[in-house]
């Protein structure tokens, strides 16, 4: 039997306010039809003022660890690219509202493939014996840091997060993350990017530039960039499981875009309908996506105990990532 990091619980959580289609094309040029057909997207849950990606993220974790039927973790990792602070991380705040006292608690930032780096660092965590449990938790306020005036970038983010409770177990049982493959590639720094809040805005002094406030992405040249690096990436990652690409029962892709999913399964050669898609009713929820995606398929059913997954994804850095993991007989919280 090998020690493995196997998932005990999840859970999601996304803010009560809904924007449709509709509600953005008041005031911006863009329209229902456009988004819809572009992206796949129908609406997205966006945080009222005061509510913080912490707020979130404790939201999520409550239910993942009461989907796991406990109340402790060793370990609190935060994915996220929009942090309470740019000083100090999130996470200890996240830890500290769970009740989980003077256990380590950290950030981490690859943007839409932050919840993957986050997952391998909790499961060789726990394969390393360092933690027992571990809370992977990916959150977003997203619309935080979006220029409401960019159509370009507003009408496909959205707020929430998602989490899940990883324990020890061996690599045969049911919830197994068996395998994961990431990559990055930093001469993409901008195609996705905040220019300012950070030391380069700072060093260089001076005022600084309003728009250097807000996200700006190459949509064009992230989509294809995204397809190409999701689908090496998976590929490396069925190789390294020992399985064809027809031994997949669900892929759970980062909810960029409807088609950039479709595009990922076509290149696979996994049928469409394998994919689980929950991007229509919660956008791009960048590093919650995944485990609100997993949260969601469990609790319709979509995903269930047995199931072969396999998850991807590509954000900004360039980050990329892909894993592969057994579902198991699994309540979401
Ligand atoms: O999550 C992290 C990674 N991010 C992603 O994976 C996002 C990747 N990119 C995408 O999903 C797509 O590129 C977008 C949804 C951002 C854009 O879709 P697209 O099919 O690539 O459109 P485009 O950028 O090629 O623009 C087509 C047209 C342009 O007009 P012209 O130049 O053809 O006249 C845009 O100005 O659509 C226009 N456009 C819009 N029209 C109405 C761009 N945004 C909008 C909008 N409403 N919101």
């Amino acid at each position: 039997m090998t020690r493995a990091a196997v998932i005990a619980g999840v859970g999601g959580h996304v803010p009560q306010r809904v924007v449709t289609n509709d509600e953005l094309a008041q005031r911006l040029d863009t329209s229902d039809a456009w988004i819809r057909t572009r992206t796949g997207i129908s609406r997205r849950h966006v945080v009222d003022a005061g509510t913080t990606t912490s707020d979130l993220a404790v939201g999520a974790g409550l239910r993942a660890l009461k989907s796991a039927g406990t109340d402790g973790a060793d370990l609190v990792i935060v994915a996220t690219t929009t942090p309470d602070r740019p000083c100090p991380a999130t996470a200890p705040a996240v830890a500290t509202r769970l009740g989980l006292t003077d256990v380590p608690a950290y950030d981490v930032a690859a943007v839409c493939s932050g919840f993957l780096y986050a997952l391998q660092a909790g499961a060789a965590s726990v394969t390393s014996g360092v933690a027992e449990r571990v809370l992977v938790v990916g959150a977003e306020a997203f619309s935080t840091i979006l220029n409401p005036e960019d159509r370009t970038t507003s009408v496909i983010f959205g707020d929430g997060a998602g989490a899940i409770l990883l324990r020890a177990g061996t690599r045969e049982e049911p919830g197994a993350v068996l395998d994961m493959h990431l990559g990055s590639d930093g001469s993409m720094a901008d195609l996705i990017t905040v220019r300012g809040g950070g030391a380069e805005e700072r060093s260089r002094g001076g005022e600084p530039r309003p728009e250097d406030r807000y996200f700006r992405m190459d949509g064009r040249a992230v989509f294809f960039t995204a397809v190409r690096r999701m689908a090496q990436s998976s590929r490396t990652v069925l190789a390294r499981t020992g399985w064809e690409v027809t031994d997949v029962d669900r892929l759970v892709a980062h909810q960029a875009n409807t088609r950039i999913i479709h595009a990922v399964a076509e290149q696979l050669g996994l049928p469409p309908e394998r994919a689980v898609l929950n991007i229509d009713r919660v956008g791009n929820t960048s590093a919650a996506s995944i485990p609100l995606a997993l949260a969601d398929a469990t609790a319709d059913g979509t995903l269930a105990a047995g199931h072969r997954v396999l998850l991807t994804a590509f954000g900004g850095g360039a980050t990329w990532g892909s894993a592969t993991l057994t579902w198991p007989t699994l309540q979401a919280g």
